[in-house]
């Protein structure tokens, strides 16, 4: 068998599976699957990872495969499930889409791009918004898709993905992620509703993420007290007052802001948020930045 290293991998094709490759097929995945060992939930972790049985059945359920060739020898799969499932909107469901299903790159040639030929390829043919689950704990998986132009779902929306569009175990929905592309993403994310999302906030000085955008996250935090003095040596930090008033001390002076009123501590000055009364605040900042800042407080 000719060998495909990062020299030669440039003559890749992308071209449907054939039937007389499944063993092959499932040679792949059970090879590339030995990356979940000791990643994911042991009690999810079986091997082989997907005997041939099993990948016939998927593809007799509507998995299409498509797989990518080097030099003639397959070397990574990603199947494609188009699903007819119009449930209502009230149930989680978002129509008809495509999920990208088991997709696998053997391990002698992974880092070569060739995951990411897979997928451009798919995402150009996909008619319909398209969806990919995957375990939460394989983090390089959720940054490929994320490079390629898929958003993390929230929380809530994905559990009702999951129920509507997979048909896996209780336990795995919660092991699980769901990522969705633009298109999905449109149809998936719901308005923040303020009100709904401090009902959840139980302690003061403790910010609840509430989106994410740009690599930016958006957090609401109800304070009352005094926070210690910090500073965040390269990040500016934005806080936007919806309800109360807080006071931001810097060492040379005092900023007050009330409702539908901001202000942005610039990064590296050290500052001191105090409210006497409770005081609900928005906060706008990467999602690098750390509450207590990156030096004790003077
Ligand atoms: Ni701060």
């Amino acid at each position: 068998m000719p060998s495909v290293t990062a020299a030669n991998v440039d003559n890749v094709i992308i071209r449907p599976c054939r039937p007389d490759e499944e063993p092959l097929m499932s040679a792949i995945v059970c090879d590339a699957a030995t990356a979940y060992k000791g990643v994911i939930p042991a009690d999810r972790y079986h091997e082989p990872y997907m005997p041939l049985a099993e990948l016939r059945a998927e593809i007799a359920a509507g998995v299409r495969f498509w797989g990518a060739e080097a030099n003639g020898v397959l070397v990574g799969i990603m199947g494609i499930q188009d699903m007819d499932n119009a449930v209502a909107s009230e149930q989680g469901g978002i129509g008809n889409v495509t999920l990208i299903r088991h997709a696998y790159v053997r391990t002698a040639q992974r880092g070569l791009g060739i995951g990411g030929q897979l997928l451009r390829h798919l995402v150009r043919i996909a008619q319909r918004p398209m969806l990919m689950g995957t375990w939460a704990a394989a983090t390089w998986a959720v940054g490929f898709y994320q490079k390629h132009g898929f958003t993390l779902t929230a929380h809530a929306e994905k559990e009702k993905l999951l129920r509507v569009y997979w048909n896996i175990p209780e336990r795995q929905v919660e092991t699980s992620v769901v990522l969705a592309d633009a298109g999905a993403m449109a149809l998936v994310r719901e308005k923040v509703s303020a009100e709904a999302e401090f009902a959840q906030i139980d302690a003061f000085w403790s910010p609840r993420l509430v989106a994410e955008l740009n690599g930016q996250q958006v957090k609401f935090c109800r304070l009352k007290g005094e926070f210690d003095w910090h500073a965040h040596a390269s990040e500016d930090e934005m806080f936007w007052v919806l309800e109360g008033e807080l006071t931001i001390k810097l060492r040379q002076r005092d900023i007050v802001i009330g409702p539908n009123e901001f202000y942005v501590v610039p990064r590296g000055v050290e500052h001191k948020p105090v409210c006497a009364d409770e005081c609900r605040i928005m906060l706008f900042e990467p999602a690098a930045t750390k509450q207590y800042g990156d030096q004790p407080g003077a």
